[in-house]
């Protein structure tokens, strides 16, 4: 489905977003580890989640949706072999439910294979291949890509690992397999990647220890199952903090978001930017941080990030982009190759949209040259979302401020983050 947009004349209002994707995947999948009911209140009923929960269920959880919560009755930590056709996990678009599955089936005593969409089925697996491997498990693979068959073991190899890249869907994998190890995993990273697992792994009463980008996991006989409140995705405020930051006027209230260390990096160069950009009311709710955000219309400076911070905001870069284009200088965006293996290569994608909207955005290998001022004018055009859900909600925000009409092909991919995206958005357009 295509979506029409046109410029707006300010934006205002209280709102909420859908509740964070990465703590729903964990909390489904701790609470299916568990022995006992949990119960997963305000979970994200986006497409990437809805993947984690039908795996499970496949898998022997009893998982029920009551009044926006999951009520899940978990089967403990060793699953029952899926029984669905030729496929035992489809995994869909979502690359977390692909890899952090992987790491509970190289635990397991049967055979599993993991499948995916066009799109998965072109993201690298082998950064989860090789450290999984390396604790026993068997995984066939085509050259490193889906669908992956799995052959578990039982008993695995607790490892040491040291990966080259910070990424928490491999960090989780590895965490999540040593619970089945023989002894202490140790894993570390360049640079902390999100850590809602080492978190979550907590609150569920594995043995877990940090230390500073290094984490410890010891094996675990079983979890206890919990009540678990997500707060809401700081990943999909991110497009509300930018519509109410470029468009003259406007002041938005966005309630209730997580506000993880790990994950607010955007914050934080917003800051050095010289946004207008208030959190309030802090508070922590289930083991994570939460604030209110109250952000308004703001003349920016230009800025440059680096891969000291782009893992703290890895998945706002698009985003990024646009408001950096409403700021006055040159803003550099190094060290996020990563870009380029996500839904799409987020890199050309964003590059070559952009470059549609008349904005000056240029594609280096590892990020983005823009060439910004404040109240810069875009050209509304026929614009590709490439199905990839931030690169559509990038290019809708976009057309809040572009001239004339903007039309973006396959809108409907949102739903695999925030399902309602074009109603908030709609509620909020003056
Ligand atoms: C995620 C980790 C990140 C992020 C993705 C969700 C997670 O991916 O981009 O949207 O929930 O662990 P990487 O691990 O590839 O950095």
């Amino acid at each position: 489905m295509d979506i029409k947009l046109k410029k707006v004349n300010s934006i205002s209002g209280i709102i909420e977003v859908p509740a964070d994707k990465s703590i729903t995947h964990r909390a489904v999948i701790l609470s299916s580890l568990a022995e006992g009911e949990s119960i997963v209140r305000n979970y994200l009923p986006s497409d990437d989640c809805n993947r984690t929960i039908e795996a499970f269920r496949q898998m022997g959880a009893e998982i029920k949706i009551d009044n926006g919560n999951l009520y899940i009755k978990g089967i403990g930590l060793k699953l029952k072999k899926p029984q669905y056709g030729q496929y035992n996990i489809y995994a869909g678009n979502s690359a977390t439910t692909a890899r952090l599955i992987s790491g509970i089936l190289a635990g397991q005593n049967f055979e599993s294979i993991v499948t995916g969409d066009e799109s998965l089925s072109k993201r690298p697996m082998g950064r989860i291949i090789e450290p999984l491997f390396r604790m026993g498990a068997k995984i066939i693979s085509k050259r490193g890509f889906l669908p992956l068959t799995i052959d578990g073991k039982s008993l695995l190899n607790a490892v040491k690992y040291d990966c080259n890249k910070s990424t928490a869907q491999v960090k989780s994998a590895v965490l999540f397999a040593g619970l089945y190890a023989d002894g202490a995993t140790t894993y570390s990273e360049p640079v902390k990647s999100r850590d809602h697992s080492e978190r979550m792994l907590k609150t569920f009463g594995a043995d877990i220890k940090v230390n500073g980008n290094s984490v410890t996991i010891y094996p675990a006989r079983k979890l206890n199952p919990q009540d678990i409140t997500v707060p809401g995705d700081i990943s999909s405020a991110a497009f509300f903090i930018a519509a109410a930051l470029i468009v003259p006027g406007s002041s938005l209230t966005i309630k209730n978001v997580g506000i993880n260390p790990t994950r607010d990096g955007l914050i934080e160069v917003l800051k050095r930017m010289e946004a207008n950009i208030s959190l309030v009311s802090h508070r922590e709710i289930s083991n994570e941080p939460v604030c209110d955000i109250e952000v308004k219309y703001s003349k920016l400076k230009a800025v440059n990030i680096d891969a000291s911070i782009v893992p703290k905001m890895v998945d706002e870069i698009p985003i990024f982009v646009l408001i950096a284009t409403q700021a006055d200088g040159i803003t550099r965006i190094s060290g996020a190759g990563e870009l380029k293996v996500k839904e799409t290569d987020r890199i050309a994608a964003v590059a070559s949209q952009f470059k549609k909207l008349g904005a000056q955005v240029e594609a280096i290998d590892d990020g983005f040259i823009i060439k910004g001022n404040v109240g810069a004018s875009l050209n509304g055009n026929l614009l590709d979302s490439f199905e990839d859900h931030r690169i559509a909600m990038t290019l809708s925000i976009a057309s809040l401020i572009a001239c004339g009409e903007t039309i973006i092909k396959d809108s409907s991919c949102v739903s695999i983050s925030f399902p309602n995206f074009y109603e908030v958005l709609e509620n909020i357009c003056k």
